[in-house]
């Protein structure tokens, strides 16, 4: 094997892989990593390899293993009591292997029918152009990540569960507060206080404009012993699993786009493309870059091994560059025959359950966004766009635009 490279490192375009990953492109698939702490680690990054990894059993997602690895020092501080309660809740779905993880994925699963986000699509469209009224309204140069990106997919999330537009500040403020804030513990308590209160009101008078909380319910129902407290968490998961990765790839897909005029002015001719468009974009930008997993095994790969306790890592900036898997991989380009194949929502059994949802929301941003706002541009030159440091997730720290 040859030299370890440090990982994670930081993007320079916003939407190609770190530049100090190219010997780990060079290596394909499988290469030895560093972390910030000098535990050594493996990158997978080949497209094959992936797809066998992630439905290989002996590659767990248990959070609780000592052995887990953690991206940075920031990951790794040591967290209060009541922020490790929290922190348990979240991964309840996402770090959790085998049959536990079957029966609750199939509770979040009940919400997600294509009936159900069929439904929200209008409701997503008045979102989209709620939120560029008021972006036009204020004028340029706007910030596209706070006026646009970051608040449609929060909202339609929002909507999706069912939550009353006038108390999605409060939501918002909480969910925030329990990501990052330093009393996560209080802000979740009261969160839940808000959720129980919801779930009461829709058990005593459903709505007519049923929610994804019914699907729950009626789910939680069916299987008899799912209780209130995992109804909640699956509503929490929700939120948190969906609102980054989605913001994220609108506000780097929409750098990418206004970077390649000559592809949005094809697509500016024919929004039918929009449905390809959209995957091509999330397989380009790569927001989750660093999945991570821990071996609870010996795994031979070839002639390497991967050793029980190791952790691994799927970069997928690289994965859905491997040239076995495509042509000219580095080109954005929706013609691609098969694009829905990028592995950019995972594979295997934690595959993302909103990826038909983040579908819908992006294909109406994007597709809303280039239409009402023909001389769309970057405020600054490319090159000083800000990106948000290497992390397992990509993203940008602001994105200036004028119109
Ligand atoms: C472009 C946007 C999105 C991207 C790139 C993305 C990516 C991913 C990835 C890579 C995973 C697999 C995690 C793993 O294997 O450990 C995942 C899981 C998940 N995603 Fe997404 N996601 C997106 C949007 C959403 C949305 C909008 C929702 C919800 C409304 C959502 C809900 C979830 C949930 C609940 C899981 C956990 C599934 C499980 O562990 O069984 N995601 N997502």
């Amino acid at each position: 094997m040859t030299d370890s490279v440090a990982f994670p490192q930081d993007r320079t375009c916003p939407y190609q892989p770190a530049p100090g990953y190219q010997p780990l492109a060079e290596q394909r698939p499988l290469s030895p990593i560093t972390l910030y702490d000098g535990r050594q680690a493996w990158a997978v990054t080949g497209y094959a390899l992936t797809r066998q990894l992630l439905t290989d059993p002996r590659i767990s997602s248990d959070r609780t293993n000592p052995q887990w690895p953690m991206v940075s020092a920031a990951a790794a501080v040591e967290f209060s009591d009541a922020q490790r309660k929290v922190i348990k809740l979240l991964t309840a779905l996402v770090g959790v292997d085998g049959a536990p993880h079957r029966a609750r994925r199939k509770l979040v699963q009940a919400g997600f029918t294509i009936r159900r986000i069929d439904a929200l699509r209008p409701k997503i469209q008045e979102i989209v152009d709620r939120q560029l009224d008021e972006m036009i309204a204020s004028g340029a140069p706007a910030d596209l990540l706070r006026a646009y990106a970051s608040p449609v997919p929060l909202m339609s999330l929002c909507a999706l569960l069912g939550i009353p537009h006038e108390d999605q500040d409060f939501f918002e403020q909480k969910a925030y507060q329990i990501l990052f804030g330093p009393n996560a513990g209080g802000a979740y308590d009261e969160l839940m206080a808000y959720l129980v209160k919801l779930i009461e009101k829709r058990d005593q008078q459903p709505d007519p404009e049923e929610s994804f909380l019914d699907d729950l319910l009626a789910a939680r129902d069916a299987a008899g012993d799912v209780d209130y407290e995992e109804v909640l968490q699956a509503l929490l998961i929700v939120l948190v699993t969906g609102h980054d990765t989605t913001s994220s790839s609108i506000a780097l897909g929409a750098f990418t786009l206004l970077q390649h005029p000559d592809r949005l002015a094809e697509l500016r001719a024919d929004p039918s493309l929009l449905p390809a468009a959209v995957d091509e974009l999330t397989r380009l930008v790569a927001v989750p870059d660093g999945l991570q997993r821990v071996a609870a095994e010996d795994i031979e790969v070839g002639d390497t091994t991967i050793r029980k306790g190791d952790g691994v890592f799927f970069l997928f900036s690289l994965i859905n560059r491997d040239e076995n898997a495509y042509d000219e991989p580095g080109s954005l380009d929706w013609h691609r025959p098969a694009f829905r194949d990028h592995l950019t929502y995972g594979f295997g059994p934690h595959q993302c359950v909103g990826q038909n949802l983040a579908r819908a929301i992006m294909e109406i941003a994007f597709g809303t966004l280039i239409e009402r706002l023909p001389g769309l541009r970057l405020a600054v030159p490319g090159e000083e766009i800000p990106v948000k440091p290497g992390d397992a997730f990509q993203g940008l720290v602001e994105l200036p635009v004028a119109w």
